[in-house]
């Protein structure tokens, strides 16, 4: 089954309108790696976030597996319903990884090991930055691995990406989400813009970090994205809600939006 098969799929089944909602289940090992222990297991996790209506499951294999685990992509590779969107770098030991699991759908992010989550897109502007990132979206979509990259919402990154070979970028919302009043104006219109910019070349567009329930519906509506990553906030909701609820709400989120 390629990845179009998917999505026709998850349309037949109601599941996937025009816009889908894949759920990133880090932190519920982040809660797990805090003790070292067996609890909370994202790959059961995982289970009830597709009982809740994910559209597709989010994974980050960071080089220093502060959370997710090699084991927990085994296991998803076997046991979801959804496909799987792995998030690694372009380095070859994690390149070499997903092209064993091969995952229907890989995203490329940078990585530092200092810091407390991805704090910016893909940066794109050398040679030398851009030749592993080519490369490894060159070995992913060969192998069958509809391939994305996490971009900043700019148009001269996005022409990178499509001449790179992507399949698709994902728009950093980071900044959308760090702002407020006129500034978060602003950079909704810059995210709307790219989304435009990046579907007139022909890529997918997908759009993730830092989205709450709070502030994604202006991001939702946007026409030409198709799939939204989020986490955090759903981890969150989910510690007080449960997980099934807390997607189950998120998804709502996105549908009014998208109706309106
Ligand atoms: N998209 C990418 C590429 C990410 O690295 C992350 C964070 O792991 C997300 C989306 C989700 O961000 P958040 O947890 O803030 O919803």
């Amino acid at each position: 089954m390629t990845y179009s098969d998917d999505i026709s799929i998850l349309r037949r089944q109601g599941r996937c309108t025009d816009m889908r909602l894949y759920v990133n289940i880090d932190h519920v090992a982040t809660v797990r790696q805090a003790r070292m222990t067996d609890e909370p297991d994202p790959v059961r996790a995982a289970v009830l976030a597709e009982l809740g209506g994910a559209d597709g499951l989010t994974v980050h294999l960071r080089e220093d597996r502060r959370h997710i685990q090699d084991r927990d992509v085994d296991l998803l590779m076997d046991t979801a319903r959804t496909p799987i969107n792995l998030e690694l770098t372009a380095a070859e030991e994690m390149v070499a990884l997903a092209c064993a699991w091969c995952p229907r759908q890989a995203t490329l992010v940078p990585e530092k090991r200092e810091e407390i989550t991805t704090e910016g897109g893909l940066a794109l502007d050398t040679e030398t930055q851009r030749r592993p990132v080519g490369d490894a979206t060159r070995r992913l979509q060969d192998g069958g691995v509809h391939t994305s990259l996490f971009i900043d919402p700019d148009q001269d990154t996005i022409r990178i990406s499509a001449d790179l070979g992507a399949a698709a970028v994902e728009l950093h919302t980071g900044e959308y989400a760090n702002t407020e009043g006129a500034e978060r104006a602003a950079q909704l219109t810059r995210l709307s813009d790219a989304a435009a910019f990046a579907r007139s070349v022909g890529l997918a567009v997908h759009a993730g970090h830092g989205l709450t329930y709070e502030n994604v519906a202006p991001v939702a509506a946007i026409d030409e994205l198709e799939e939204l990553n989020i986490g955090h906030s759903i981890i969150s909701r989910a510690v007080l809600v449960g997980m099934e609820r807390a997607v189950r709400e998120m998804s709502e989120i996105l549908r009014r939006a998208r109706r309106s």
